[in-house]
């Protein structure tokens, strides 16, 4: 099975740092692109801390290229408190060997599938800002793309930044709202804070196993979430942390990792109340699906997926080019 031609883009977190190994690492991914967006933290944050995520995974040779730095008519609202001041637990990362690129993520997510059509993967790992604005530009991207995975939304309406909105989607509702204008259920998957929390929950013993494995990749993994397992303890009162953009990533990389999922017409609340609540429309009298919701996902297969990946030794960095 040859590996999956990529395009992530990220708001590079604890989590979306692990979504990247899992994507960079498992031999499943073939990473052409990373783009990054505000949202964790400030854009040049995590751009920062997607250059060391894929450092650790032996990958410096993939490009990143940093994008829109606030949603499209919010300012910025970061989960700094969720992550740590720098994203990834404050534990005093070395800055990254490599640089990132000049040219705009926006840029790169209109490009990449016109250069290579019905060819790429695009999964988003965080606020749609950056694809909402290349939607702005080609309304038909998505027809360009072989297929959209987004880790976004809680399609249970239980959320996890607020008590109806998803950090994703909460943070700039309005370019969700546009995504999901954009989006038909063949080409767009969905896979929200729901799934996270019941099938991708890392208990204290699979907290341990991860510690105990002892590679460079599950230490780093470990170490970089302890910020998110405080929060989860005191806030979402899950039995750990959860891992959504790692669970949203496997998805992308290995499909028969779904075990539910349905189509349904979704429209995005920009309400103060109810800021970033999915609306889903479930009326016979309903517009046609837009979205196909991934609801429940095999526990056991993601984390064998996971653990066997950090597992691994990640190969040297490639030489730099002379
Ligand atoms: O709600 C979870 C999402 O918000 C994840 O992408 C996490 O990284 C944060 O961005
Ligand atoms: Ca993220």
């Amino acid at each position: 099975m040859p590996a999956l031609p990529l395009i992530i883009d990220s708001d590079t977190g604890s989590d979306d740092a692990v979504a990247l190994l899992l994507a960079a690492a498992s031999g499943l991914g073939d990473i052409r692109a990373v783009t990054t967006v505000a949202g964790n933290v400030p854009v040049g944050t995590g751009t920062r801390n997607a250059l060391i995520s894929l450092e650790t995974a032996g990958r410096t040779d993939i490009p990143v290229h940093p994008g829109c730095a606030r949603p499209m008519t919010r300012m910025l609202s970061s989960a700094q408190h969720v992550h740590g001041e720098d994203g990834m637990g404050d534990i005093g990362l070395p800055d990254p060997s490599a640089s990132c690129e000049s040219t705009h993520a926006v840029e790169v997510l209109l490009s990449q599938p016109r250069e290579n059509p019905g060819e790429l993967t695009l999964v988003t790992l965080a606020p749609l800002t950056n694809v909402a604005a290349a939607l702005l530009r080609d309304p038909d991207l998505f027809t360009r793309y072989r297929h959209v995975y987004c880790m976004a939304g809680a399609a249970d309406l239980r959320g996890n930044i607020s008590a109806t909105g998803e950090f994703n989607v909460w943070a700039d509702p309005e370019a969700a709202k546009i995504v999901t204008q954009a989006a038909t259920p063949d080409k767009v998957t969905w896979i929200g804070w729901d799934v996270s929390r019941k099938d991708a929950v890392m208990t204290p013993a699979d907290q341990q196993h991860l510690e105990n494995i002892g590679t460079p990749m599950a230490t780093f993994a470990h170490r970089i979430n302890r910020t998110v397992a405080d929060w989860a303890r005191d806030v979402t009162g899950l039995a750990g942390y959860d891992l959504p953009d790692p669970v949203a990533m496997a998805v992308a990389l290995k499909p028969d990792l779904i075990t539910e999922q349905e189509q349904a017409y979704v429209d995005i609340s920009v309400a103060d109340e109810t800021r970033g609540q999915m609306i889903i429309d479930r009326r016979v009298s309903a517009p046609a699906p837009n979205l196909t919701l991934v609801r429940r996902v095999a526990e056991a297969g993601f984390k064998k997926l996971l653990f066997d990946t950090v597992g691994t030794l990640a190969p040297p960095a490639p030489a730099a080019a002379p």
